[in-house]
């Protein structure tokens, strides 16, 4: 028996015999929509049904619930233009497009106006628009549209066609494989020593990992996900027993709003068939607008019960000179000039510079991808 999807049941809303030749109005999706109307579709955000009400829109925003109680931190919502707003009408059907191609359908069910300023403070714990994520939501349309999707035709597997699964289909997999637990990991970078270290010693307590990187939108100093899925496919064949990792992609853009963000890809995941899911530093986070830990301190907001899937903490990570291995501060009794930490700017300029970081730091095989892959995108740019 497989793990129940959160909210009991994994929500299947994909019926590509939709008609919709009949439905005169549309509503044009940015990226983050399109890819919020697919993984909504194929289960990933259950018990979503669709984009949210204001009921459970407030709800999230204030008490990280929907409306009914159950737990979820982010609002996923679609944003239109007062105009756009002014032409709908309650109950009707409308087209969901992008790029002129329909790829849903939505039942209107409310229009309402957001407090932005509150969702900024509450979400994101920053009404500042250096932040990246307030500064997307805050430039996105101002009228919110909630109501039930359906999915009436599968966005293109444009790139990484092999590792799009949907939930359903990592569960079987996961079933094939024998495995009774699964570790999921979120990440935005390349994996690095310390990414590798959390995911080896959470998987020497399950059977699985899943290695789901998030290739939906990024901000744009952040590794293309182009490069970083070929770093992540030569990691995995150079360190990894095959028989032991699934690599798949998580299309959803990235929202940067650190401990909510975390409850979220935890979510996810358990849709995705996870037992377990790593919460590390700064989970989710930009710059300092969170604490390094608060995205593991938020899940004391609920219940095991309530989140349903095991959430495994690890402290900040590093290589030890002295210790001669990988370690953190509850395993390592040394000092700072011991440790090889590298920030994100650093590693980022080293690359761009064509210097390879310590391999302390990063895997060899992984620096050279992350380099080709750097000049490749100055070329391009
Ligand atoms: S994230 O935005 O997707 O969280 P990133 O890809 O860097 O960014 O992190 C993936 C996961 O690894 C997160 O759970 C994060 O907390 C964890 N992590 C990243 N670096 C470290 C580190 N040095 N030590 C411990 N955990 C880390």
């Amino acid at each position: 028996m497989s793990l129940p999807a959160h909210g009991g049941t994994l929500i299947q809303l994909v019926d590509e015999t939709y008609e919709t030749a009949h439905l005169a109005k549309e509503i044009a999706l940015d990226a983050t929509a399109l890819s919020d109307l697919e993984l909504i579709a194929v289960g990933a955000y259950s018990p979503l049904t669709g984009f949210l009400k204001r009921a459970d829109y407030e709800a999230v925003v204030e008490g990280m619930r929907l409306a009914d109680g159950t737990v979820w931190s982010i609002p996923i919502t679609l944003p239109v233009t007062e105009e756009q707003a002014a032409e709908l009408a309650i109950g009707e059907e409308v087209r969901l497009t992008h790029t002129g191609v329909t790829y849903g359908v939505l039942k209107v069910e409310d229009i309402y106006t957001p407090d932005k300023e509150k969702e900024a403070a509450l979400v994101y714990k920053t009404t500042e628009l250096a932040h990246p994520g307030v500064k997307k939501m805050i430039e996105r349309p101002n009228v919110y549209i909630g109501g039930s999707i359906v999915l009436v035709k599968r966005v293109p597997k444009a790139d990484f066609a092999e590792f799009r699964l949907d939930p359903a289909e990592t569960r079987a997999k996961f079933a094939e494989l024998g495995w009774k637990t699964v570790v999921g990991f979120q990440t935005r970078n390349p994996v690095h020593r310390a990414h590798e270290y959390i995911q080896k010693s959470a998987l020497e307590i399950v059977d699985g990992l899943f290695l789901n990187p998030l290739v939906g939108e990024t901000k744009s100093d952040d590794i293309p996900a182009d490069v970083r899925m070929e770093s992540y496919q030569v990691l995995l064949e150079n360190y990894y027993p095959k028989s032991r990792v699934f690599l798949a992609v998580f299309p959803a853009a990235m929202r940067y709003a650190g401990p909510r963000e975390a409850i979220f890809h935890a979510m996810v995941r358990k849709n995705f068939g996870c037992t377990h899911f790593i919460v590390g530093r700064d989970h989710a986070g930009v710059g300092s607008y969170y604490g390094t830990y608060e995205a593991q301190e938020i899940f004391s907001n609920f219940t095991p019960e309530e989140i349903g899937i095991a959430t495994l903490f690890f402290e900040h990570s590093f290589y030890c000179n002295k210790c001669e291995a990988m370690a953190s501060h509850k395993t390592c009794p040394h000092t700072a000039e011991d440790h090889v930490i590298l920030s994100g700017t650093k590693v980022r300029e080293l690359l761009r510079n064509g210097e390879l970081p310590p391999s302390t730091f990063s895997r060899k095989e992984v620096v050279e991808v992350l380099i080709r892959g750097m000049k490749q995108n100055e070329v391009k740019a």
